[in-house]
């Protein structure tokens, strides 16, 4: 359990770092007994066990920088998030790149088109001024991508592709993750990938398998072919143009979009709409990919923030964020959100005429 007694550098430094700016959503002066219950109060809520108490101790003083660090990004803030604990607090930043982060890759400028000469199905303009599928029922749930493989790409292009599908189809259908980690083509597994390599093996192999045929295992297996029916197809894919307003058009349109950001501040975000300083979250260093699901403004309420915000599905489960949802400010390209957007295509059935995106 906890060490009786704690260094009193630890303790100094822990008072002096925490010094809090005015407006901080963590309450000030956080006292070395409050830090103490916080860390306890987090590792009853995230089930954290440490081996020894040095590991506790060491896990400690990460949490105490951590909230340091939450103090800082809240201080510099420019939309609505809050920063604080989450499942990540005892992970240094470098932990929670390592971990989570896809190796800051060497995107290629351009890249690999879906196999489509051309795009008609996206020309369709919208005017939408907000959009939110989840009120559709278009959006599944929420996935936990574990600690252990770093397989945001392969959620998101599941996720993509099963919103297309319960869009254009009206057929719900849960895609096998671990199959496109297994079998996508020129991928790492576990160690990473691009969404558009996702897509090209869904479109060489013929489709994908159902979720309950090839399960989530969270580890590098080989590529099982031939295990379960291949149902789900997609038609092509499409690379999207850097521009926040074509992309809201898509959204609206088609379906949710899959996007690559700079994952840095999320590790402490708690809720709220994310804008940050452009020096404060480079728009290149890309290495999360998530799924875009909707979008909105917030209206002009005498002294409160205004702006137009991006609805975002993560794979960190239902216990990060806004129930595994974020915010983050449209229109200046924050964190990078506008710089790789990649969406599968799924082609109306033909049958029944797809549902508008319902406003929020
Ligand atoms: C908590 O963690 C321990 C050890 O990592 C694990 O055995 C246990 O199942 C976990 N409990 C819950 C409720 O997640
Ligand atoms: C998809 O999985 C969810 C649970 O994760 C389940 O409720 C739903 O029925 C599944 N849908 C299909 C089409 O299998
Ligand atoms: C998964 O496989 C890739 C490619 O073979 C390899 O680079 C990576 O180290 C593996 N990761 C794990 C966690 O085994
Ligand atoms: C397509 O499938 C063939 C045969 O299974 C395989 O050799 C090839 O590498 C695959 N290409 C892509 C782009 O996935």
């Amino acid at each position: 359990m906890w060490p009786a007694t704690l260094p009193v550098g630890l303790v100094v430094w822990g008072a002096w770092v925490l010094s809090p700016p005015a407006t901080a959503a963590l309450p000030p002066d956080l006292s070395m007994a409050q830090m103490i219950q916080m860390f306890q109060d987090f590792r009853a809520r995230f089930n954290r066990t440490y081996q020894t108490q040095e590991e506790t101790h060491e896990r400690f003083k990460v949490f105490v920088q951590n909230l340091a660090r939450s103090r800082d990004l809240q201080a510099s803030e420019l939309g609505t998030a809050q920063y604080g604990v989450t499942r990540f607090s005892d992970l240094t930043e470098n932990e929670f790149a390592e971990k989570f982060g896809l190796a800051p890759p060497s995107l290629p400028g351009q890249l690999p088109t879906g196999g489509l000469s051309e795009s008609p199905l996206l020309r369709k303009e919208s005017k939408s001024q907000s959009c939110d599928w989840r009120k559709a029922g278009a959006v599944t749930a929420v996935k936990d991508q574990g600690t252990e493989c770093k397989s945001c790409w392969a959620f998101a292009t599941a996720s993509n592709i099963e919103a297309l599908w319960n869009i254009h189809r009206q057929l719900p259908r849960n895609v096998s993750v671990q199959e496109i980690i297994d079998c996508a083509y020129q991928k790492k597994g576990c160690n990473g990938g691009f969404v558009w390599q996702g897509f090209l093996s869904v479109l060489n192999s013929s489709g994908l398998s159902g979720s309950e045929l090839y399960p989530y295992v969270g580890r590098n297996q080989t590529c099982q072919k031939h295990r379960g029916r291949k149902v789900t197809t997609i038609d092509g894919y499409e690379v999207l143009p850097r521009d926040e307003k074509y992309l809201a058009s898509v959204v609206a349109s088609q379906g949710p979009v899959t996007a690559l950001l700079n994952m840095k501040v999320l590790q402490s975000y708690q809720k709220g709409i994310i804008r940050r300083p452009s020096q404060a979250c480079s728009p290149n260093h890309l290495d999360h990919a998530v799924v875009i699901v909707g979008f909105g403004d917030v209206k002009s309420r005498r002294g409160s923030w205004t702006g137009s915000y991006w609805i975002i599905q993560n794979s960190w489960g239902e216990h990060w964020g806004e129930k595994g949802y974020f915010r983050l400010n449209r229109g200046s390209n924050t964190c990078g959100i506008a710089m790789y957007a990649v969406t599968a295509i799924v082609k109306d059935s033909g049958k029944k005429t797809p549902p508008p995106c319902p406003g929020i």
